[in-house]
């Protein structure tokens, strides 16, 4: 037998019914879970990505990789997420976002897997390849397949998560929630890693630009949808889910990083 600290009562001062017991895994420890998963989005060899480190030549690889696993397909993977949800509510804000993402009709023009194309357009690369189908890396594929997994047969809740928060938010989600809490920083365009080491033009960035324009909404949509909506009893799987799916990314990065010739000896964890 296991000792169970006591749980929570939801709801204090939020409108919630008092006295309503989830079954494992109360609100604000859900929020704190989920928190410490993207806290924890971070690798290894970022600061090789971001310091022009990787040789121009090499760098296609990232931009191929990160298309083929979830950026060209990601409306789609919230759609999943949309097609499974019974709460209207929560509908609303996954439709605007996959509108969004789709589209770009409500804030970026285009739809936003175009709008990647802008980097490796910018930085010369040769395009055809990503209207191909592109190879996977090993990690890659089984990041890629995770996520087909989280986002098919686990309920919405985690298809939301493991979209709106986890491929869509970043190491700094707890700024998103808590105006003390640090703000994922947003330098000048002119100041961007591809600018400024690979020379990219300042017309490539427009996903950059959209996504400082429209994202912020889908963070704080992404947090109302989870935290307000998902079921009690689909918490401790959402958070499981994500940990997982933040493992699987670790090791796709790790895949990324051997390909662009980025090793641990020059950046070590
Ligand atoms: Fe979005
Ligand atoms: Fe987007």
């Amino acid at each position: 037998m296991v000792d169970r600290a006591p749980r929570r009562h939801f709801g204090a001062g939020d409108g919630r019914p008092r006295g309503c017991y989830d079954r494992g895994v109360d609100r604000d420890d859900f929020r704190e879970a989920l928190l410490a998963v993207m806290e924890q989005k971070t690798h290894w060899a970022w600061p090789a990505f971001t310091g022009g480190r990787v040789a121009r030549a090499r760098l296609h690889v990232h931009f191929e990789q990160e298309y083929a696993t979830y950026v060209r397909d990601f409306p789609v993977l919230i759609g999943r997420a949309y097609v499974q949800c019974p709460v209207a509510a929560a509908r609303r804000e996954l439709a605007e976002n996959l509108y969004e993402e789709e589209t770009g009709g409500l804030a970026a023009g285009r739809p936003h897997p175009e709008l990647f194309l802008e980097y490796p357009r910018g930085l010369g690369m040769d395009l055809t390849r990503f209207a191909g189908e592109l190879a996977l890396l090993p990690a890659a594929r089984a990041w890629r397949d995770l996520l087909d997994r989280h986002t098919s047969a686990q309920g919405w809740a985690v298809a939301a998560a493991v979209t709106t928060i986890f491929l869509e938010g970043t190491a700094y989600e707890r700024g998103e929630l808590d105006p003390t809490a640090p703000r994922r920083p947003a330098p000048p365009l002119e100041q961007h890693p591809l600018v400024v080491h690979y020379q990219l033009p300042l017309a490539a960035l427009a996903l950059t630009r959209a996504h400082r324009q429209v994202e912020g909404g889908h963070r704080a949509a992404a947090w109302r949808v989870l935290l307000d909506h998902a079921p009690a009893g689909d918490r401790a799987a959402v958070v499981a889910a994500m940990q997982a799916q933040l493992g699987a990314w670790r090791a796709y990065r790790d895949d990324v990083a051997a390909a662009c010739g980025v090793t641990r000896d020059t950046f070590p964890a």
